[in-house]
């Protein structure tokens, strides 16, 4: 590690990158080196820090000041007044109503965070071996390997109750056990990192802020199952994830590592990358297997399991990313200690991704257990805007929505799935009241639809059967019994589709339906869409109060159905407007309004164009 003055931590994660911490990091060795002092400063890259929402962040040692939104105009001040003067830069600081927190300890989005798997995320260098062996890195490895047997080393994970965190929550243990016990040639192990979820990043983090302990695990249970090969499945889209292992893989090969006979032991270890397209089906671990084959990436039906006939017919275990980044601290710790976290069936943490309409945005790791209230309002720093909460989508694209009479229910595998959502990977979409259920339902549901690989009709037709009363519903052509309907059809699809796509997949329309009846009802009996999110169910209106007959509504509608004068005012001819919501954009003073349901007008129009195509069929 640095023997040097200061170490700057600059996170270098895709977000931060996404905002400019490259630049950021050029312009302190510009800097650094016109003042003189290159060699008094360590300039570290690391990994997603977390807050990903005030991004590029920085740490500062020995104190652990911590900068947010840094640009590179910025770097000339933080090193003259920081670096040289000894007076850290307060506009730079986190403002937490009048306070000021200098210190990245006493930001509150870390407060309830404990760190297992991301322990040293945004700590060290992602791509310095040395680093990682420096925070006990490979530390389990040799433990485990020269006083362990594979038997003991599964015993251990079972007394942790550690479960998988790949969306399925199955019991580790036991699926090592199973390929364990079976005899054969050739064992795998497979690092599922795939992650299909919109909005997700928890693995892809993990990948790219610390390898070396992905692989680190990986190594830990192939020895426990008695695998010789391993593979990393990661999706093209996550170029840096996928450099970052390889580079690891090729650093603990050339450290001895990895190879033959590692620690003196009779365990001998390779591992290779290969990339996914992206489909988000490709995470479902059969479908993983066809496409790691060089097949198409099709689920098949279970039994036979991967651990019986896995990777080319052979005992396969496919862990997921952050499963795998748990182990070494187990086995470092203890089993004892990492089940004193959690609740009695949910044991340890949880990496979520924090997204939606809250204010802190991000990468968490909580201990299982955590309320809904305490990760969105305390770790999250609740709503935006001044918003209210309305609900929240946890489970990825098939997860479930809950709502305000959830916010102290535990985050724990049984508790999310009595109430219709499950913990899924670590998906976590906070929404306000401005968004409309039905329409949330449908965006999950569109998704699915083209996710699906077509595979086995409920999902296929199913599905799209779901996604097209959606359209109906939030076009205004609903019709009495479409909510019936698509709980007939949820249910079904859930029972009979084949894989867990299809089996989760109606979850957003059920649990909306659960929750948000109300306003699946409103949209079909009142075609009106209270949050005014749906476009053919609201209208504008200008409020000749508030309008100063400025004319620039009028101007910018592209169908010219505004009209009037300085004078009267202006006025939108409802049945010739499109809703493209332009007037709203530009009115100076405010003055126009959406409003739910439809205009009089337009109700009228339409019964009198339905009554003249009656009389014409007549
Ligand atoms: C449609 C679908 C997508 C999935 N995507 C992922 C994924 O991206 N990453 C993952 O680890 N598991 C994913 N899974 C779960 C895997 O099938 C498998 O259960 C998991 O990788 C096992 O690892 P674990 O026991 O460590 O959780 C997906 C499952 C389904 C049905
Ligand atoms: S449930 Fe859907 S994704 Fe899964 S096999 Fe069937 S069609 Fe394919
Ligand atoms: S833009 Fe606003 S203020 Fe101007 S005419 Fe239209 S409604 Fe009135
Ligand atoms: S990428 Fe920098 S905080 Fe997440």
């Amino acid at each position: 590690m640095s023997l040097k003055r200061i170490d700057l931590l600059i996170c270098c994660g895709s977000g931060c990158v996404s905002a400019g911490a490259l630049k950021i990091k050029d312009r302190f060795h510009e800097v650094l080196a016109e003042k003189g002092i290159s060699t008094e400063i360590n300039i570290i890259e690391t990994g997603c820090m977390g807050p990903c929402d005030y991004g590029p962040v920085m740490v500062i040692y020995p104190e652990g000041i911590f900068y947010k939104h840094v640009t590179p105009e910025d770097v000339e001040e933080i090193v003259s007044e920081h670096f040289i003067k000894g007076r850290p830069v307060q506009r730079l600081m986190l403002q937490d109503e009048d306070k000021v927190i200098s210190v990245q300890k006493e930001v509150p989005f870390y407060q309830k965070q404990v760190k297992v798997a991301l322990a040293n995320c945004g700590y060290i260098d992602p791509e310095s071996l040395d680093e990682y062996i420096a925070t006990g890195g490979y530390e389990a490895l040799g433990t485990v390997l020269t006083e362990l047997d594979p038997q003991k080393a599964i015993d251990v994970v079972k007394q942790s109750g550690l479960r998988g965190r790949g969306g399925g929550g199955f019991p580790t243990h036991i699926k090592w056990q199973l390929v364990h016990d079976v005899q054969a040639d050739q064992k795998y192990i497979i690092c599922n990192g795939d992650e299909g979820d919109p909005g997700a990043f928890m693995d892809r983090s993990l990948l790219e802020g610390d390898p070396h302990r992905i692989l680190e695990g990986m190594m830990l249970a192939a020895f426990s199952i008695g695998a010789s090969k391993g593979f990393f499945y990661i999706r093209a889209e996550y170029p840096l994830a996928i450099k970052r292992i390889k580079q690891a893989i090729e650093q603990a090969k050339e450290a001895g590592l990895m190879g033959d006979k590692i620690f003196g032991s009779d365990f001998c270890f390779d591992a290779e990358v290969r990339t996914g397209a992206g489909a988000f089906v490709c995470g479902e671990e059969m479908a993983l297997i066809q496409s790691l084959q060089g097949e198409r990436g099709n689920p098949t039906p279970k039994p036979p399991y991967p651990a019986t006939k896995g990777l080319w017919g052979k005992p396969t275990v496919v862990n997921n990313v952050e499963t795998l980044a748990n182990l070494p601290t187990i086995f470092l710790k203890g089993a004892d200690w990492f089940a004193s976290m959690g609740t009695a069936t949910s044991k340890g943490t949880k990496v979520f991704a924090l997204t939606g309409d809250i204010k802190n945005t991000g990468l968490v790791e909580v201990p299982m257990g955590i309320t809904l209230r305490e990760l969105i309002f305390e770790v999250g720093g609740g709503m935006t805007g001044g918003h209210k909460f309305k609900a929240v989508q946890l489970g990825g694209p098939s997860g479930g929505c809950l709502t305000q009479e959830h916010l102290d229910v535990p985050v724990d595998y049984e508790s999310l799935k009595e109430r219709g959502a499950m913990m899924g990977s670590g998906g976590v979409i906070v929404m306000n009241d401005q968004k409309c259920m039905v329409n949330v339902a449908k965006f999950f549901t569109e998704f699915c639809v083209d996710e699906s690989c077509g595979k086995c009709p409920p999902c296929r037709i199913g599905l799209k059967h779901m996604h097209g009363i959606l359209e109906r519903i939030t076009s205004g052509q609903g019709k009495e019994g479409d909510i019936e309907e698509l709980q007939r059809l949820g249910e079904t699809i859930c029972k009979l589709s084949l894989c867990g796509l299809g089996q989760s997949a109606p979850n957003p329309v059920l649990s909306t339906i659960r929750y948000f009846r109300d306003e699946y009802e409103a949209h079909i009996r009142d075609r009106a869409c209270q949050t005014k999110v749906c476009p053919d169910l609201l209208h504008f209106n200008i409020d000749k109060s508030r309008c100063i007959g400025c004319s620039l509504c009028a101007r910018k509608c592209p169908v010219n159905c505004i009209s009037g004068s300085r004078e009267e005012k202006y006025t939108i001819a409802q049945i010739d407007c499109i809703k493209c919501g332009n007037c709203q954009d530009v009115c100076p003073v405010k003055a126009i309004d959406r409003v739910p349901g439809l205009h009089e007008d337009v109700v009228k129009h339409t019964e009198e164009a339905l009554q003249k195509l009656g009389r014409e069929e007549e």
